[in-house]
């Protein structure tokens, strides 16, 4: 028997590679993923020998990561609970795609992960594990193991001597963080009193609104079919486009916010989270389609996006919900094309243009000048008193009067 792990190289992971081989007399593979965390994931390697693991998968992501899950999730403008842009939530279904893949290769009957009992997170990676392979066994430790504790981890570390690099992290942040190209997220330490403000030095993509620049940058995005393919006339890969969006973002400030959120297993949670790109990505999405979509269809999209963003957040993306909404959202892409012209100042993303050759605006006529009979006004009138004759019937009836 043989278990894939999710592992970061990291302390807690590796506690878990010795406690899978420990407890359950197991040959564990480990998988390490780049997905734009922005720390090297080669070093892993070394550390999994050091455990013991003779299959290591590192695997770079990045690409896969933004082109098939970032951007199909914001052609449809998606916000969990009207803020919550969904950076840890999309990042889980492609990592328990790769950890079913992997067991498949490998001839794994089990796969493991470092999340606790308490989160979303475990929710996401087992829902999409079983919806991929129904007959995976899935081995959560933090559900089963009474390492509570920071210490105990330390202990148990080196009871087993585990390399004393990973126990003796200095660097250790006071926050649980979580990081893809998409986001960094935090939560914990003084996050966990929600009147307690943020310290400036937890935020690490972005400078503060205050210390942004005093001039404006402008950019110009390029899109197709809902994506964006080139920034200022430059084409670019999705991964390019975000990492890009992250930089000039973060350089003026944008992207922060500062949450209380409700998990799907029922607690609220507290989160601050950084999501310059993804910040850009949808301000810039909805000028877009505001030139180019019928108005039903703009309008339907953004009733079924709060649905969405729940199937997303909750962990259902490898679902028949979530396949049939992007279907439709997808579909609705096809003339999301042209350009926005964004001005990025101290924290805003301001909308200064937008064109398109699948443009629905007709100037002809919507202008307040004379529009040569492209528009007759006559119609306004009949147009206006069917729309009101519910309305007289029922005020003739007495109802609703004042
Ligand atoms: N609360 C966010 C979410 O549920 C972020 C979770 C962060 N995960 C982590 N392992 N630190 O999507
Ligand atoms: C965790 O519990 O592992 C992180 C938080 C979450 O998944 O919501």
């Amino acid at each position: 028997n043989k278990v894939v792990l999710a592992y970061s190289g990291g302390l807690d992971t590796s506690v878990i590679v010795r406690w899978l081989q420990d407890t359950y007399q197991c040959e564990v593979v480990t998988f390490t993923a780049d997905i734009g965390q922005g720390e090297e994931v080669e070093p892993a390697r070394a550390k999994a020998e050091a455990l013991g693991v003779k299959e290591i998968y590192i695997d770079d992501l990045r690409e896969e990561f933004v082109r098939d899950f970032v951007f199909p999730m914001f052609r449809a403008n998606t916000l969990y609970e009207g803020e919550y842009r969904l950076g840890t939530s999309i990042a889980r279904p492609l990592i328990a795609k790769r950890l079913i893949e992997i067991a498949n290769e490998t001839g794994a009957d089990a796969i493991s992960h470092g999340a606790t009992g308490k989160g979303n997170d475990q929710v996401r990676f087992e829902l999409g594990a079983y919806a991929l392979k129904p007959g995976i066994r899935v081995i959560a430790p933090w559900r089963e193991w009474d390492l509570t504790s920071r210490e105990k981890l330390m202990e148990y570390c080196e009871a087993r001597d585990i390399p004393v690099d990973f126990a003796r992290q200095k660097t250790k942040s006071p926050y649980s963080m979580d990081a893809n190209l998409l986001h960094i997220s935090y939560e914990g330490g003084v996050l966990e009193d929600p009147w307690q403000e943020a310290e400036e030095p937890m935020w690490r993509w972005s400078v503060s609104p205050e210390a942004a620049p005093d001039t404006p940058t402008y950019i110009e995005l390029e899109y197709r079919r809902g994506d964006i393919v080139a920034i200022d006339g430059e084409s670019m890969s999705p991964a390019t486009v975000l990492e890009h969006l992250n930089r000039v973002g973060g350089a003026n400030g944008i992207g922060r916010d500062d949450i209380v959120e409700n998990r799907y297993v029922g607690m609220k949670s507290r989160g601050a989270y950084e999501t310059p790109g993804g910040t850009i990505m949808l301000r810039a999405h909805r000028a877009m389609e505001s030139l180019t979509l019928d108005r039903e269809v703009a309008h339907l999209k953004d009733e079924l996006m709060p649905r969405y963003a729940h199937i997303i957040y909750n962990g259902y993306w490898w679902s028949p919900e979530r396949r049939m909404l992007q279907a439709a959202i997808d579909q609705s892409q096809e003339y999301v094309n042209g350009t926005v012209r964004l001005k990025l100042y101290k924290g805003n993303v301001i909308v200064c243009g937008r064109q398109s050759s699948d443009s629905l605006f007709d100037d002809r006529i919507a202008t307040f000048e004379d529009d040569a009979g492209a528009y007759d006004q006559k119609d306004a009138e009949g147009f206006i008193k069917l729309n009101a004759l519910r309305l007289r019937i029922a005020a003739n009836r007495g109802r609703g009067m004042l």
